[in-house]
């Protein structure tokens, strides 16, 4: 937009991203970037071996480091932090793994001790020169590992449910055509740009933390409980974050220490960590293997899915993403089976990781359907047809909407799928084998409680504070678009306050829910300013609808508009009931969540409902992914010059940052399908690759072409505002449309990501 030029502020009107000039001209301020006047610094020392015992930890040569003010090891800690239970326990943390509650190590590059120092540069001085010696105990690094432990999801957790109907078994034995495949998907770190800072300030016994954060309620909840102080003593300050994608959604162990070192030292502390540090700190997306079985009749028509799952979790933490919900509920299918395990190894606990659950899961899912497609020697884009439903096929409950073919059809179109040659290696150009693959996306649509505070003044502008997060989705543009749109106001007029827990709360920035919970409450706070002033107006005998029905009013323009095109300035209409400001607290509980759910809110804990939870119906959004992969007929070398992703996800309130969203997805899932991996030394469990040099992701070089189509979709069960969620379903399809668009090309099935060239060089199809 031209410097100047209004940018418009109706739902639905793409509309530029209102904080976009503080980001790209370095005024945001993010968490890492807040420094208290006299704040040390602190830097972590963290564990070589990832199972056993500290033994000792010599300190002296620390203590002589000039500069160096405290150190924290788990013999001054101990109790003083108190273990916290995990998000999927109903608590705050990534990880009941609490680093100096003991000398026990359960995990490589596990904290073992905090120095504090006047510099950044005495802290990591100090922290290098600690000896600290071990008992160390042979680790298990992952699946295979001797001493790995695997237990089904349903032992660990009685609310898992691993979808069946029918008999699967029975139908696959008699199927015309079968596929029968193993997938698997490697370890992935988020690798955010913002490092995993934290900033700890304490006066008058309340404490302020500075930290990225898509989740400041559970934070300070969580954090109230592991420092036993009042959760009001606690404030976290977020407004910008500099990438998350789940890694900043469940606290840390390091938010405490720091807190704990500020209490000790009388001093703020600010913690600086290192790229490889982040690897084990925080979260990570687990390895899963899928056993993928597909039975169809000779015209296509599936009759049995099969799919066995299972992901690594560390030794403590029963995490698991489980993404069968979904996989269960892509294509009618009368017999249905399905099961989840998780395996304990001594390793960090994972986390989510942008759509944490369908990436792998879907990835394995859609590669056998493409198999499948080859077995029956039927186009991927029919088979898929054939197999749609408006049924989900578990519990026979309606999806609230679902235009999967129309993706299809759409991006099908826009790609010019029609022009492909079905045999593999059948497309070439010179050098180049050319591969075309689909696949289908799909993410739930979930919603949580919201609250929001909405403030109208005299002269036409709006404020909207709501503890929500900008983790790059458009928090700040989509809520001044809402509040623009029911105010009558245009966006430039309305401040959005967010990212502070000391806001009105709203749940964590994750499962794509952001954008259908905050914007849903801040509508209803506005509807609510709104019908306060028309009944006002509709009351008052000198007002231009002095006895007319108050739902006939509208705000637009800064004016009040009703029948007959007759108008009354704001101003005027908000000051019969205001003598300033007019103030409107709201709270939403969506459907699917118990009347008081409200209440979890309140302490942080944003009950997510939506998907294939609810007793009454499925809410899912859909989509379809086209790739064309190029690879180099004797280097292998594999290239992705284009790629087309058709959504249909509800409404979209913002296409400008929507597309971006949905943008960043695909390539984030070129990244995953043929970069990322954390490779792990299979005898001492660490993470070998664990920087930006040695763990790829995709420069501009590696991202072609990427075509966005946003197919319009009125779905009103979802929500009032109809909005389905765009943060993760861009990646779900990519890892399989690349892999399928692989053996296209080359007649190579790879089973196992990412997609390397490796796995083609010499192998003739
Ligand atoms: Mo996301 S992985 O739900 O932040």
């Amino acid at each position: 937009m031209a410097d100047g030029e209004r940018t418009p502020g109706v739902i639905g009107v793409a509309t530029a991203r209102v904080d976009g000039r503080l980001k790209v001209t370095g005024q945001a301020t993010y968490g890492s970037d807040f420094a208290p006047p006299r704040a040390a610094w602190a830097f972590l020392a963290v564990s070589r071996i990832a199972r056993g015992r500290i033994t000792a930890i010599d300190e002296a040569r620390t203590r002589a480091t000039p500069g160096v003010l405290d150190i924290l090891t788990w013999r001054n800690v101990g109790d003083a932090i108190k273990p916290g239970a995990t998000f999927s326990d109903k608590g705050y943390m990534g990880s009941t793994i609490a680093p100096l509650a003991s000398a026990r190590v359960q995990h490589a590059g596990q904290i073992v001790a905090v120095v504090i120092a006047d510099t950044f540069e005495a802290a990591r001085e100090g922290a290098q020169k600690l000896r600290i010696s071990y008992a160390e105990e042979a680790p298990s690094a992952g699946f295979d590992s001797p001493g790995a432990e695997t237990v089904a999801a349903k032992a660990v957790d009685k609310t898992h449910e691993d979808p069946q109907v029918g008999d699967a078994a029975t139908a696959f034995a008699g199927a015309a055509v079968k596929v029968d495949g193993r997938y698997s998907t490697p370890t992935q770190h988020h690798n955010p740009m913002e490092l995993f800072t934290t900033t700890c300030a304490w006066a008058d016994g309340k404490l302020t933390v500075w930290e990225p954060s898509q989740n400041v309620w559970g934070y300070k909840y969580g954090l109230a409980e592991q420092l036993g102080v009042p959760a009001s003593d606690i404030h976290i300050i977020s407004p910008y974050i500099g990438g998350a994608f789940g890694s900043r959604g469940s606290l840390t162990q390091r938010t405490a220490l720091i807190a704990l070192a500020a209490r000790r030292l009388g001093r703020p502390v600010r913690l600086e960590t290192t790229r490889d540090q982040g690897f084990t700190i925080g979260t990570f997306r687990a390895e899963t293997r899928h056993h993928i079985k597909l039975g169809a009749s000779a015209d296509g028509k599936l009759v049995s899915l099969s799919h066995e799952a299972w992901e690594v979790t560390s030794r403590p933490d029963n995490y698991m993403v489980a993404g069968t919900d979904a996989s269960t509920r892509l294509y009618a299918c009368p017999n249905v089976s399905s099961q989840v395990s998780i395996v304990h190894a001594d390793r960090n606990t994972p986390g989510f990781m942008r759509a944490p659950a369908e990436t792998p899961y879907i990835y394995a899912l859609e590669s056998a359907m493409d198999e499948l497609a080859y077995g029956l020697k039927m186009d991927p884009v029919e088979l898929r047809r054939i197999n749609d439903t408006q049924v989900e096929p578990i519990k026979g409950l309606s999806y609230t909407s679902r235009h999967l073919l129309e993706c299809l059809d759409a991006g099908a179109k826009a790609f010019g799928w029609s022009r492909r040659t079905p045999a593999p290696r059948s497309m070439r150009d010179g050098d180049w084998l050319i591969g075309w693959g689909c696949a289908t996306t799909l993410y739930p649509t979930q919603v949580a409680p919201a609250t929001a505070r909405v403030t109208l003044s005299p002269g036409g502008a709006a404020r909207v504070q709501i503890a929500t997060h900008d983790i790059g989705n458009g928090a700040y543009t989509v809520i001044a678009m809402t509040a623009a749109d029911r105010l009558g106001l245009p966006v430039e007029r309305i401040k959005v306050e967010i990212g502070d827990s000391d806001l009105p709360p709203a749940p964590v920035a994750g499962g794509s829910n952001s954008t259908a919970s905050c914007c849903n409450v801040v509508a209803k706070a506005c509807d609510e300013i709104r019908n306060r002033i028309a009944g006002a107006s509709a009351a008052a005998a000198d007002s231009p609808f002095a006895n007319q029905d108050p739902n006939g009013l509208s705000l637009s323009d800064g004016r009040l508009h009703g029948p007959g095109g007759r108008s009354e300035p704001l101003d005027r209409a908000l000051g019969r009931i205001a003598h300033g400001a007019l103030e409107v607290y709201a709270e939403n509980v969506p459907h699917g969540v118990p009347a008081d759910g409200v209440k979890g809110l309140y302490k942080g804990k944003g009950a997510l409902a939506g998907g294939a939870k609810m007793k009454d119906r499925v809410q899912f959004a859909f989509g379809a992914q086209f790739v064309e992969v190029r690879i180099h007929a004797r280097t292998c070398e594999i290239r992705v010059p284009r790629a087309v992703g058709a959504f249909a996800a509800g409404r979209i309130v913002n296409p400008t940052t929507a597309r971006s969203q949905l943008m960043g997805g695909m390539i984030w899932g070129i990244s995953a399908a043929l970069h990322e991996a954390t490779e792990i030394d299979r005898a001492s469990a660490r993470y070998v690759n664990n920087d930006l040099a040695e763990y790829l992701v995709p420069v501009n070089a590696d991202i072609g072409q990427i075509e966005v189509i946003m197919l319009p979709e009125q779905d009103l069960q979802v929500n009032d505002l109809g909005i389905k969620g765009i943060g993760e379903i861009g990646i779900v399809g990519m890892n399989a449309a690349i892999a399928n668009a692989v053996f296209h090309a080359t007649g190579v099935r790879v089973r196992d990501l990412p997609v390397r060239l490796e796995a083609l060089v010499g192998k003739e199809s």
